[in-house]
């Protein structure tokens, strides 16, 4: 596979975290304490970060993602393929209880995943929403006549998540869309499978937190649509970042949760597949979720109070409290659903040339993690 079809997704996205740094902290600790597996990998990334060969391999991997062609488009959406195939494999999300179920693609382009249902269950149906691609947005490269797609950027549909009135000093009033697509229909399996995309021309209010937004938007949209007793599957990153552990453990109240990430594709970064199977959408803590889900959507969005310039730039109490709450509560449980996934990173991590060849280089210990390795 070529190099520049394996980065596109990972590395053309916004890579900004948010969270409080109070909280990852707690994460760190608690996890590297119980878990030799993290803390392995924790190790690892410190050496990869502190590696100048490390920084060359993923700037030359940004800037061929960026100057990507239609051939390696092509393969791009052939591994997003074998993703799904992988998926369905190692999990039995694609077992429905009838021939023909019904499939939500958030954020769909290339449509990888969309493949996958359909040459399955050719007689499913797939509603797809996909950033336009004059936009920003991949190409839709999945083709079939029981697929059908509306473009557009989801973080903007104010109406399906509660908002039908625009604050008065918010820049662009215009951008929002009071359509609500497909919400009479109530799907068997939804994927949520949007990164924030580089080439996306977004507002300056719009830098910080956007992959909070999108997860967040892609969560609504599909849990007003979901089936009780349905599937999501969305995409995360980082299971140690005080984001992810919330998403968990809100998902662990109302749905049979699994995780999933590919064996070879994304080995080296963080990123892995929440898979929350039998979800309850009227149970109370379901309900109580969306609510929260739309705070965090409106707030990220306007604001607190509806000013742009209030947009919080983390999340949590601040003071660690939540987040050693739920540790104690849900902490177990976290570190047997990491392990698998940190070992998938921590291998492939180990088996990089830079990695490699930073272990003979003593003097790469000696240096301070930078962010760059962690797109
Ligand atoms: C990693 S790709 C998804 C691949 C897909 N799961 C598949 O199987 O082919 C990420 C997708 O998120 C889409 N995306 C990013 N921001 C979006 C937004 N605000 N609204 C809709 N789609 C968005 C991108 O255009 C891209 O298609």
């Amino acid at each position: 596979m070529p190099e520049d079809t394996e980065n596109l997704s990972v590395l053309q996205r916004n890579t900004e975290m948010v969270g409080n740094p109070r909280e990852h902290q707690i994460i760190e600790e608690y996890l590297s304490k119980r878990e030799p597996v993290f803390h392995d990998l924790c190790e690892l990334k410190k050496q990869g970060w502190a590696s100048a060969e490390g920084d060359k391999v993923f700037d030359e991997r940004k800037r061929k993602a960026d100057s990507v062609g239609p051939e390696g488009r092509q393969s791009f959406f052939l591994m997003t393929v074998r993703i799904g195939d992988e998926m369905a494999r190692r999990t039995n999300v694609f077992r429905f209880d009838n021939q023909s179920p019904l499939v939500l693609d958030l954020c769909m382009a290339p449509g990888g995943f969309t493949q996958s249902v359909l040459k399955r269950y050719p007689d499913a149906h797939v509603h797809a929403i996909t950033l336009p691609p004059e936009e920003g947005g991949y190409p839709v490269i999945a083709n079939h006549p029981n697929l059908s797609i509306v473009y557009a950027d989801i973080t903007l549909y104010a109406t399906d998540f509660g908002v039908t009135e625009i604050p008065v000093n918010h820049p662009d009033p215009a951008l929002f869309s009071h359509d609500r697509p497909y919400q009479d229909c109530r799907y068997d399996l939804v994927f949520c499978g949007g990164a924030v995309l580089r080439a996306q021309p977004r507002a300056e209010y719009r830098k910080v937190g956007e992959q909070m937004r999108l997860t967040v938007s892609q969560l609504i949209f599909a849990f007003q649509r979901i089936k009780p007793g349905g599937t999501i599957v969305l995409l995360l990153r980082k299971i140690e970042a005080w984001d992810t552990v919330r998403i968990l453990h809100t998902f662990s109240k109302f749905a049979a949760i699994k995780l999933f990430k590919p064996y070879r594709a994304h080995a080296i970064k963080s990123t892995f597949y929440l898979v929350a199977q039998s979800i309850l959408p009227k149970t109370q803590e379901a309900v109580k979720a969306l609510e929260e889900w739309k705070t965090l959507w409106y707030e990220w969005t306007f604001g607190v109070g509806g000013e742009t310039s209030s947009i919080p730039a983390e999340t949590g109490s601040g003071d660690g409290s939540e987040v050693t709450e739920i540790l104690e509560e849900y902490g177990t449980r976290l570190v047997e659903l990491g392990r698998p996934i940190w070992k998938v990173q921590a291998n492939a991590l180990r088996n990089s040339g830079f990695i490699k060849s930073c272990q003979d280089n003593e003097s790469c210990h000696d240096q301070q993690p930078v962010e760059s390795l962690e797109s």
